[in-house]
């Protein structure tokens, strides 16, 4: 690209905007997980259509786990323009003054996929993303990772066996009444210093879906999982806004292909790297890894679900209950007899 023309980008696309000695517009990627994780597979599979749909005009940097950024830090740089693309858990918005994100975090809300894809991708996920504007964000999609399952040195059956353990969480007030409901000390601490805290005995245990737990190598140092889906962990993929709004329509528009294309892929396989993950941890024998009964769950339940009142006020009644309602909805359709189907 000529220098004039590569000047003139830089110019239109303003606060937030980078275009390197080649004229190309950068958009740094930065992310805290592992490369083989669902998110991580998804942000190379955006960085691939991104640079092939805006045919060779931008530049997709992926950097993965916490190379540019650790969790709080990572959103204050896409903020300040530093960074220009992330995908954080959606557990992580509260400290940036949206804690509606937190409806994810309530303990047993969505019982399936089918109900989390329908509540993201309808009314309440338009109304979160409303709440990012203000604060010099925008956000383009939400991705899955899965359900999150309990790992500590000590086998987790019962309420009573979480009594006194440390248990690293993600920055989220709801994550933390959970754990105190089940009669755990919750401590905040970002991702990258996890697998180093639980190897020097720092925090005991954590929660997490089994791709993140196994890409971390965190089974090295966790005797016990339970498999317990009491909640789930997902992702906004979220950009700086003044540099989205600066880019040129046509650009927009390809990346915005580009992103339909990535979250399909990426929600297509996260359940499947979450399954892959807890075969290779069984195969590793390094965990033990104990699914509840359904006694248990109940009993997990129980102590749980009071969460859902607890932050009613926070999260809004109104989003809570439009969840309750898609959940019952996506219920009753999959109790339905199948339209067409002969007797
Ligand atoms: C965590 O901090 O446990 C997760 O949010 C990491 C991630 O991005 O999946």
């Amino acid at each position: 690209m000529q220098l004039r023309t590569a000047v003139m980008f830089v110019l239109a696309l303003g606060v937030g905007g980078v275009a390197n000695a080649a004229g190309e517009i950068v958009i740094k990627f930065s992310h805290v997980v592992a490369p083989d994780t669902p998110k991580g597979q998804a942000a190379e599979r955006f960085k691939q259509l991104a640079e092939k749909y805006t045919k060779g005009k931008v530049k997709v940097e992926v950097y993965p786990n916490s190379q540019l950024y650790k969790d709080r830090e990572e959103i204050e740089a896409l903020q300040s323009g530093a960074v220009q693309m992330l995908a954080p858990s959606l557990s992580k918005f509260g400290p940036m003054g949206a804690r509606e994100f937190e409806l994810f975090d309530l303990p047993y809300l969505f019982p399936d996929q089918e109900t989390l894809h329908r509540v993201m991708d309808g009314e309440v996920g338009k109304k979160l993303f409303a709440k990012l504007d203000s604060k010099g964000v925008t956000g383009l999609t939400f991705w899955d990772n899965g359900f999150k399952q309990m790992s500590s040195n000590r086998p987790m059956h019962n309420v009573a066996d979480f009594s006194g353990l440390k248990m690293r969480i993600q920055s989220s007030k709801v994550l933390g009444a959970e754990m105190k409901a089940l009669g755990a000390n919750p401590q905040v601490m970002a991702f990258s210093e996890v697998y180093t805290a639980l190897q020097q005995g720092v925090v005991d245990g954590t929660e997490n879906p089994v791709s993140n737990f196994y890409t971390q190598k965190m089974n090295e140092v966790q005797k016990h999982m339970t498999i317990s889906n009491h909640g789930y962990l997902g992702y906004a993929v979220i950009v700086n806004k003044k540099f989205w709004e600066g880019l040129p329509a046509d650009v927009r528009s390809a990346l915005t292909a580009a992103m339909k294309e990535a979250t399909a892929f990426e929600r297509e396989t996260a359940q499947k790297d979450n399954d892959d993950a807890l075969a290779k941890v069984i195969a590793a024998k390094t965990t033990t890894v104990y699914q509840l009964t359904a006694a248990e769950r109940a009993e997990w339940q129980k102590a749980l679900l009071p969460v859902h009142k607890e932050f009613e006020s926070v999260i809004g009644a109104d989003l809570i209950q439009s969840a309750y309602a898609t959940a019952a909805q996506v219920a009753r359709e999959q109790a339905a007899p199948k339209a067409g189907k002969k007797k």
